[in-house]
């Protein structure tokens, strides 16, 4: 399986990041992915372009076994995706990324990227604030359903008689906090459901809220309702890890904040493309979640419909994962909307497994593929994307940046 040639990599000058180089006679500037080159031949780098509209979408899978270079590559995507605004028409792209292990707040990246690293302690956010809210008739049962949802999902056993109370629960929050001009918050909403509870009284809903308070997860302070945009800014890095063993309340942080960064998402301006036939689009953000196994098994609607709408607003999703089989969770097919795969060694990978994620075995029988797969040396992996059937590349780890320079 070969690069199919429309931006010849061997044009490209080695000693460049792919996105300091125009990769083809267009004059204009787009964000490339320099990920790596040719397993036979260093200098025959391979480019993503993230800009260019052929790419469907912006989305991205990326899987391998333990310690075969998935999150160095990613690092080395986010630091040229950081830098990339001078060609991505002056627009510095954000990106949020979820750290579950620890593995992006060293301080080499750190320093290389200028992440703010944030700490799961009051959080300057509120799920329950609707200035960004899509539904403008009802948007409180909105956030009702979504917030029951989440929990019902990661704690399990939510019964109908909980469901009504954090219902009525969340109503009054809203019908109270209406009259001080204000959203409320989660600790208005523990306090009105243990009002409803009546004293001394616990059940499972009150006991999940009761931790998010007694942690202050989020802000109790938080004075200004709409505080999403600032917080996106720039590299953000949520440090799930602060939370130990916690597993519950990072997965149901992670949605919480996968429902934030969605309507961020829904106002940002649909920016027109740009460039010889319109090609190239603009790069807005992108979300990135390492060890995305621990969120996909929840089949959330809203992770669904950022991959689904992001393209439309340059916003593109990044699964990191150890297995193909952690992509196909229930009644939910993740693979589906990721459309550029970056395929490290996976000791069980089947032909079917690659097959099912288009590539073609044209040139080589896609046993031979998953045999090669099985047994990738580090950093090495198979390809696939819009402009190439797939292709085992030897990846660009981010050490390698910070060596280099
Ligand atoms: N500064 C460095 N110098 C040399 N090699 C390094 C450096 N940093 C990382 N590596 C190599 O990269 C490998 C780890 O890669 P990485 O953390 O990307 O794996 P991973 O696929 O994300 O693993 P996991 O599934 O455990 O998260 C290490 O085993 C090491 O060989
Ligand atoms: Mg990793």
């Amino acid at each position: 399986m070969q690069q199919k040639d429309n931006e010849s990599p061997s044009k490209i000058e080695s000693n460049l990041s792919a996105t300091e180089v125009s990769a083809d006679s267009d004059p204009h500037h787009k964000v490339c992915f320099n990920f790596g080159a040719s397993i036979n031949n260093e200098n025959d780098k391979r480019i993503l372009c993230l800009s260019d509209t052929n790419l469907n979408h912006l989305n991205i899978g990326v899987v391998g076994d333990l310690g075969t270079g998935k999150t160095q590559l990613l690092k080395s995507l986010i630091y040229q995706i950081n830098n990339s605004a001078k060609y991505n028409l002056d627009i510095k792209p954000n990106l949020l990324i979820f750290d579950y292990k620890k593995d992006y707040s060293a301080k080499e990246f750190v320093d290389s990227v200028s992440a703010k690293v944030i700490k799961p302690y009051h959080l300057p956010l509120n799920l329950f604030d609707l200035s960004n809210s899509e539904d403008q008739n009802t948007p409180w049962l909105h956030r009702f359903r979504f917030f029951a949802d989440v929990l019902d999902k990661v704690f399990s056993g939510v019964g109908h008689v909980q469901r009504a109370n954090l219902k009525t629960a969340i109503k009054r929050s809203y019908d109270d906090c209406a009259h001080l001009g204000r959203s409320p918050s989660i600790y208005d909403v523990h306090q009105k459901y243990h009002e409803i509870l009546g004293p001394n009284k616990a059940d499972s809903v009150s006991s999940i809220i009761d931790d998010l308070v007694d942690m202050e997860l989020f802000d109790p302070n938080i004075s200004t309702n709409n505080s999403s945009e600032e917080f996106l800014k720039g590299v953000v890095v949520i440090s799930l890890n602060e939370l130990g063993q916690d597993d519950k309340t990072k997965n149901m942080l992670v949605a919480i904040m996968l429902n934030i960064f969605y309507e961020h998402m829904l106002k940002l301006p649909k920016r027109p493309f740009y460039g010889k036939d319109n090609r190239y689009r603009v790069i807005d953000s992108y979300l990135l979640v390492d060890e995305a196994d621990n969120i996909m098994r929840y089949e959330f609607d809203v992770l669904r419909k950022i991959l689904l709408q992001g393209r439309e607003f340059g916003v593109g999703v990044i699964l990191a994962s150890q297995y193909l089989r952690h992509f196909k969770a229930g009644a939910t097919d993740y693979r589906e909307p990721l459309l550029s795969w970056f395929i490290h060694k996976v000791p069980n990978i089947t032909t079917q497994e690659l097959s099912a994620l288009g590539f073609s075995g044209d040139q080589r029988p896609m046993a031979d593929v998953a045999q090669r797969v099985k047994s990738l040396a580090l950093h090495e992996c198979l390809y696939k994307s819009y402009d190439n059937p797939g292709e085992i590349i030897k990846g660009q780890p981010f050490y390698k940046y910070v060596l280099d320079k």
